[in-house]
């Protein structure tokens, strides 16, 4: 059967602003994560520790996370890619972070300038400093099915890494659809190899861009094997400067409608995120992707 419940990790303020090539004021960015606390959603990335040269975008992290504060019973994790980053993130008051590394050589010379090893290497310190300040840890493995250059990616490959995450603790590990290429077979394939090395689907996250409108798909192939949290984010925005051909993330609300569809629990307000990502639309000045949003969306 399907899981009862799910959690839903909103990746918005994060992997949906990182790739908007116009500033987004941090006032703006502000409103947008208190409106998303005021849906219901419990896991809301903020903003990356990134090198700001890189991500011009999210250069404003620091100021992001002072603005908003704590709220009861949210977590606000941040992206960190190495040493500097973590520094950035403790001294803004951090309280949760997501490292991230790539199952491909190229794509983790594209997006982190190393290897695979890299990025691990980056990242295990990190970890660990996590580790002792009682700071929970997400990692990402990012192209766990195709990558623009590399093509098809072995399973293989991605149990490597992802066993390598798991070594170093992280908490929960997020397989990247980074281009949205994968379909429903290759994720149950992918997920019955991981379970097949004793890590727990409840150590799994699954992370669905929409590029070739699979998101959904792959996300029922999920529930099926008991995987019981999904990213996604606010109106479908979203996508990565570093690779071809990544469109947005899976919209929440398209995930809130088949879920609810399915009887699974998730706590969204569908309809106060609907009129929140139409807001957020106005703001990047195009209408949003998500199917749900234009369905439902009042103006
Ligand atoms: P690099 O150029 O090799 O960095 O980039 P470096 O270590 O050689 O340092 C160069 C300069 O950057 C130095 O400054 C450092 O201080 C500075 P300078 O001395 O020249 O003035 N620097 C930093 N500044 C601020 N914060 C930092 C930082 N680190 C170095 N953290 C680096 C290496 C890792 C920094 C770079 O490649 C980077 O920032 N990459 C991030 C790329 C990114 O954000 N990608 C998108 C997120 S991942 C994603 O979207 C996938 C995901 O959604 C899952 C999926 O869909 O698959 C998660
Ligand atoms: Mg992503």
């Amino acid at each position: 059967g399907l899981p009862e419940q799910v959690q839903i990790y909103e990746v918005g303020p994060r992997d949906g602003l990182q790739a908007e090539k116009e500033i987004v004021d941090t006032r703006t960015k502000i409103e947008f994560i208190r409106g998303l606390r005021q849906t219901g959603l419990t896991a809301i990335e903020a903003t990356s520790f990134v090198s700001p040269r890189w991500v011009p975008q999210l250069a404003d992290a620091a100021e992001v996370l002072a603005g908003i504060g704590s709220a009861d019973g949210i977590r606000h994790p941040v992206l960190v890619p190495n040493q500097i980053g973590m520094d950035r993130a403790l001294a803004a008051g951090a309280t949760e972070i997501a490292i991230f590394v790539s199952a491909t050589e190229r794509f983790a010379h594209e997006n982190l300038d190393t290897t695979v090893d890299g990025a691990i290497e980056l990242a295990a310190p990190v970890v660990r400093q996590a580790a002792e300040a009682g700071i929970g840890v997400r990692g990402y493995v990012s192209m766990c099915f195709g990558d623009p250059w590399e093509g098809r990616v072995p399973i293989g490959q991605v149990l490597d890494v992802v066993r390598r995450l798991a070594d170093l603790g992280c908490r929960t590990i997020s397989l990247g659809d980074t281009i949205g290429v994968a379909t429903p077979g290759h994720v149950q394939a992918l997920l019955e190899a991981i379970g097949g090395t004793g890590i727990g689907m409840d150590r799994l996250a699954l992370h669905f861009h929409d590029t070739y409108g699979q998101a959904l798909a792959n996300v029922l192939s999920g529930l099926r094997c008991g995987v019981t949290e999904y990213d996604a984010s606010a109106g479908g925005i979203g996508g990565c400067p570093f690779a071809r051909s990544a469109t947005g993330n899976l919209a929440t609300e398209d995930l809130v409608w088949m879920l609810n569809g399915l009887g699974i629990e998730h706590g969204i307000d569908l309809d106060r995120l609907v009129q929140l990502s139409g807001w957020m639309a106005g703001k990047l000045g195009r209408p949003s992707p998500s199917r749900v949003v234009t369905a439902l969306y009042q103006e």
